[in-house]
């Protein structure tokens, strides 16, 4: 049994990396499914369940209030999370995922490029956030992330998310980072950025 309640969905599409599914607070290993096999279709789906509960919702690591975390739960977290991926991949045969990440998700995905860069072959970050305040070195080597931010996201200040796109440039990602007319939640515009941009990887 792996360390982390997940659905797997195996996929005919061996040529592209699996996408790891990772869903917001209060959501769980179904959440993003769908969203997956519209941004992927073909594509091998790994999808954890948060192990934090907030008031019974899931999460991928502890927060003091909104948008102020527990870092040192997020460092244990994601040191968790990227021991998951390893067992996963090992079981069902894949190599390094791309992320695929939702608000809280997209936050623990940024921390897995910051602290495990070797666990993910990308990511695609839906409204994250700075998940660490002063993060390690780290050689990112070119890793191709897509950064999505809401222009009126309530949750997520502007500068917050371009510090993340600075940080993880430093660090020699190959960030793309665009601005959509939305709030926190998801919209049309990212399901067709997402989808091009996967397909272009
Ligand atoms: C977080 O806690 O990761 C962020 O505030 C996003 C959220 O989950 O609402």
């Amino acid at each position: 049994n792996l360390s982390h309640i997940h659905r797997f969905v195996p996929g005919q599409d061996r040529q592209h990396p699996p996408l790891l599914l990772l869903h917001g607070t209060g959501g769980d290993e179904n959440d993003l499914i769908g969203l997956g096999e519209l941004v992927a279709p073909g594509r091998a789906l790994i999808s954890p369940r948060g192990k934090v509960l907030e008031n019974g919702m899931p999460r991928f690591f502890r927060r003091l209030s909104e948008g102020v975390f527990d870092e040192e739960d997020l460092r244990r977290r994601a040191s968790d999370l990227a021991g998951f991926i390893a067992e996963a991949s090992e079981a069902y045969g894949l190599g390094a995922p791309v992320a695929l990440g939702f608000s809280n998700g997209a936050n623990i995905a940024a921390a897995l490029l910051l602290l495990h860069p070797q666990a993910l072959a990308g990511a695609v970050l839906l409204r994250p956030m700075t998940p660490l305040r002063s993060p390690p070195p780290a050689e990112l080597g070119g890793k191709p992330v897509l950064m999505l931010s809401g222009a009126a996201d309530p949750i997520v200040p502007a500068a917050n998310a371009g510090a993340l796109a600075d940080v993880l440039r430093e660090r020699g990602a190959s960030v793309r980072h665009e601005t959509l007319p939305a709030g926190h939640g998801l919209t049309q515009a990212d399901v067709q950025q997402t989808k091009a941009w996967l397909a272009g990887l």
